[in-house]
């Protein structure tokens, strides 16, 4: 384990903060999106519509207590903690050509205080919030517009806290914008609503070269700003296996793979891969690309991976034969008998992350960091002074165990892990309080109401213990 290992904690801003119109900040995509279900999808509304419930817009308050939220991280010991800072706080709309100072200014304080405390921050640039206005006037990131919004976003912020942060991420869960029939993660990854009569793949793959360009030129920017930064990128990072070992099985799940290391591979490697351009040959799909876009990409690549890990997917070449799947992040995956899902269908699988750490490390020799990881999960909140959340500790003991035989055994480079949700905070996917990933209780329903006070749970202690020993006592 190196020396300076990262043990945190992770958030977005869009999730936490609330004071979704305060201090001069703008409308973001996740201000537009309802509150939901595990069955019921969140709306995406044109604009703000009155009398819906958006529970972005109040997160858990986070802007106005974070000095006593981040006293709770101190004391669980993290010395890293992963937000995003909202590009609405410093561009409202996004194409401004002046910086929001009261946006700055937020960002300031919260880092001086994460120092303060021994947290370094870690910061993703974009972590689905961005402008709403870019999506009404450019069509999000299906325009190259949209890139200079970025770079200048990404610029200003740079040199405004060169000296606080070290560790950026460019694009949260970039690779979520790959199925267009998914409304909700083309919406918030990539600003994209398609139209009935659109090429669909092509659109999706014009918005992903886009966003893949605009990091290139921020990790380049970046660099010359200032030399020490380390800048990464983000996949969510679902290892996809084969249902049988039947050969056609094994050729999906390898395929199904390219979804995600198709981002990768230009992340890291600076090109377009093979299997990517025949496809465009196949598929009739024309990408608008330079010459000089080309050579932004090798000049941009990454200093590191950082992965989100909730679950393995497992696909099938006869998936009607085979039972389907609750979980579907294509039309292929069907449950693995060998596994138990969460209450929201994630199938949970920590060897899978032990399996993902080798395969990502071994194909692309980079330093890898966990920056989200955990339990969603109903807790039992009758008696807010104890509530106990076992299941929540036996899933992070069985991860971070995996993770450290990645490290340990297999020698694979591990920088940093910080799991998802420390604290409660307003679920992505659903908008729910109540599908509950913190260590800390948030006395908060999906409406926003209650008192908001903060209460620890039985893994804080837990978790505080995991940090002070490196996880020595897990094994
Ligand atoms: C990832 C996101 O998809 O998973 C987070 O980066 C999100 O923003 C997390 O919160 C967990 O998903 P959910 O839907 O349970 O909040």
């Amino acid at each position: 384990m190196r020396e300076n290992f990262l043990w945190g904690g992770a958030i977005a801003a869009h999730q936490a903060e609330g004071e979704w119109q305060t201090d001069g900040k703008g409308i973001s995509v996740a201000d537009v999106l309802t509150s939901g279900n595990h069955k019921k999808k969140r709306e995406i509304t044109k604009g703000i519509i009155a009398g819906k419930n958006y529970p972005n817009h109040f997160g858990i308050d986070f802007y106005n207590t974070y000095q006593e939220d981040l006293k709770l991280f101190e004391e669980m010991g993290f010395n890293g903690f992963r937000t995003s800072i909202a590009w609405t706080r410093i561009f409202p709309n996004g194409d401004e050509a002046v910086p929001n100072e009261a946006g700055l200014q937020f960002y300031d304080d919260l880092f001086d205080s994460l120092i303060e405390k021994g947290m370094a921050p870690i910061i993703t640039l974009s972590h689905f919030e961005m402008p709403y206005h870019l999506v009404e006037a450019y069509g999000g990131w299906r325009s190259k517009k949209v890139i200079d919004c970025f770079v200048r976003f990404a610029e200003v912020v740079f040199e405004h806290y060169k000296s606080k942060v070290k560790y950026w991420m460019t694009f949260n869960e970039i690779n979520n914008m790959f199925n267009p029939e998914d409304e909700f993660f083309s919406f918030v990854t990539g600003g994209l609503q398609y139209q009935a009569d659109e090429n669909k793949q092509q659109v999706m793959y014009q918005a992903s070269m886009n966003q893949l360009i605009a990091s290139a030129k921020v990790v380049e920017i970046g660099k010359k700003i200032c030399s020490d930064f380390e800048i990464g990128c983000m996949l969510a990072f679902i290892p996809v296996y084969p249902f049988s070992s039947h050969p056609e099985d094994v050729l999906l799940a390898q395929q199904e793979m390219r979804s995600r290391y198709f981002y990768l591979d230009v992340h890291v490697h600076g090109e377009v891969p093979n299997y990517t351009k025949r496809l465009w040959e196949r598929e009739k799909i024309v990408i608008d690309l330079s010459e000089e876009e080309l050579q932004t990409l090798k000049n941009g690549t990454v200093d590191y991976i950082s992965i989100s890990y909730y679950m393995s997917n497992t696909v099938s070449s006869r998936v009607l034969q085979d039972q389907a799947s609750s979980y579907k992040s294509s039309a292929n995956v069907v449950d693995n008998p060998y596994l138990t899902a969460s209450d929201w269908g994630w199938q949970n699988d920590p060897t899978g992350l032990r399996y993902a750490l080798n395969e990502l490390y071994y194909r692309y020799r980079k330093p890898i960091m966990i920056v989200e990881n955990g339990l969603g999960a109903f807790d039992d909140v009758s008696n807010k002074e104890a509530i106990v959340d076992d299941y929540r500790i036996a899933y992070l003991k069985n991860h971070i165990k995996a993770m450290k035989q990645a490290m340990d055994e297999d020698g694979v480079d591990v920088l940093g892990y910080t799991s998802w949700g420390p604290i409660d905070i307003v679920s992505a996917g659903t908008g729910e309080m109540k599908k509950r990933y913190g260590f800390i209780y948030v006395d908060q329903d999906d409406f926003g109401q209650g008192t908001k006070q903060r209460y620890k749970k039985k893994s804080f202690e837990w978790y505080k213990s995991v940090i002070q020993t490196n996880a020595e006592t897990l094994i």
